[in-house]
């Protein structure tokens, strides 16, 4: 089979393919540029400068912020590591919610015990979302010293009020930080939280092994790792000005230049139209496999959501599943999605679900391909 039978379906995790110009941005940096932004005063270091800081500004912009505190990490999971290991103080109360990743699950969980942190993990509502009151009510009676969520659950696609949290936090004189690794890049993500952290490999469409961190004037961060940063290089001591302070060692500049080319894409093909048609996509494919006998959706509430549709079967694993898809050239993803907190209140906690993301609309041939598929998994 060709590659042209492949269905990829797995843009949660990871977008795939990358607009052209993603790939011609990295492959310039390989071909004509080759050194990093603050490794030097030639040239080629000011072409890396004016590249890395229009990603700079562009992921600010995206924030509603200027490019000047972006710090650029090997990922949200670096950024989340470093921002909570900052942020946290022994004693600290924190609040965050059932829906989160590995990357702030097992971070809170690394440093609750040494640092004497007092943990609330706010569970789903009933319908599968969380409600800004809940959330309100939840830092009222926790009174967190950190608030840590994501904007959206990348098992279900179920967005939350971001907006709202992180008011309802600043109005308690609580840090907010906001994982924005499954809506940037699908929706604006300038709603006032405190700290910012994603991924630019998702909706973002750059490449992988970059991610951001991108704090408000005023949210002190110390760096978590000291090292080169090209500036002050005569001192021993780290230097703490924002952004280099976060960026010891040699950075990914490839992936930065080709983020640059992916948030210039972006600024000509808007996200609104795209996301639009994405969750018109998963709402063809909930219909029609919301009919097949054995197969349970598990729907998020109606409102804001992301291009995510997750399942399982009665009769066959979620792993099952996925080798089957598999053999018929369709990728997705099975298992726990790195949300191990989230699988207990769905009641998936064995084995996780079948999570569908598509990153464009499918045709009426690879829709039926697919539901075949998972029909014949399903015993139907
Ligand atoms: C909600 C969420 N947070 C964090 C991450 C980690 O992102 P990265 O791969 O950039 O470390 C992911 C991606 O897997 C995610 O979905």
């Amino acid at each position: 089979m060709s590659d042209d039978d492949l269905l990829y379906l797995d843009h949660a995790a990871t977008s795939w393919p990358k607009p052209q110009v993603v790939l011609d941005a990295m492959r310039r940096w390989y071909e004509q540029v080759g050194v990093s932004a603050e490794r030097g005063d030639g040239e080629r270091c000011q072409v890396a400068r004016a590249e890395v800081a229009a990603a700079r500004r562009g992921l600010g912009a995206l924030c509603g912020l200027g490019g000047d505190r972006v710090a650029f990490v090997s990922g949200a999971t670096e950024g989340l590591n470093l921002t909570l290991r900052a942020l946290l103080r022994p004693g600290h109360r924190v609040l965050t919610t059932a829906f989160e990743h590995s990357s702030v699950v097992r971070p809170l969980a690394a440093l609750r015990a040494p640092l004497g942190l007092s943990l609330e993990v706010l569970p789903p509502d009933p319908d599968g979302g969380l409600a800004a009151t809940g959330m309100a009510a939840a830092i009222a009676r926790h009174r967190p010293d950190v608030l840590v969520f994501t904007h959206a659950s990348n098992v279900t696609g179920a967005v939350f009020d971001a907006a709202a949290f992180a008011a309802a936090a600043r109005a308690a004189g609580c840090t907010s930080v906001l994982d924005v690794s499954q809506t940037a890049g699908w929706l604006p993500v300038d709603v006032g939280a405190d700290v910012v952290v994603g991924s630019a490999h998702k909706a973002l469409l750059g490449p992988p092994g970059l991610g951001f961190v991108i704090a408000r004037p005023g949210v002190a961060l110390a760096p978590q790792k000291q090292g080169g940063t090209g500036s002050s290089q005569a001192l021993e001591r780290h230097p703490e000005a924002w952004p280099t302070a976060f960026e010891a060692g040699t950075p990914n500049t490839p992936a930065i230049f080709g983020l640059a080319a992916a948030l210039r894409w972006a600024d000509a093909h808007p996200a609104p139209p795209r996301l639009a048609a994405c969750l018109e996509e998963v709402e063809r494919l909930a219909d029609a496999l919301g009919q097949l006998p054995g197969v349970q959706l598990l729907r998020p509430p109606p409102g804001p959501r992301t291009p995510v549709l997750s399942l399982t079967l009665a009769d066959a694993d979620p792993a099952e599943l996925g080798l089957v898809l598999d053999a018929a050239r369709i990728h997705v993803r099975s298992g726990h999605h790195c949300a191990p907190w989230l699988h207990q209140h769905l009641g998936t906690q064995a084995s996780g679900t079948v999570r569908i993301a598509p990153g464009a609309p499918l045709g009426d041939r690879d829709r039926q391909r697919l539901v075949e598929a998972v029909a014949s998994a399903a015993g139907g």
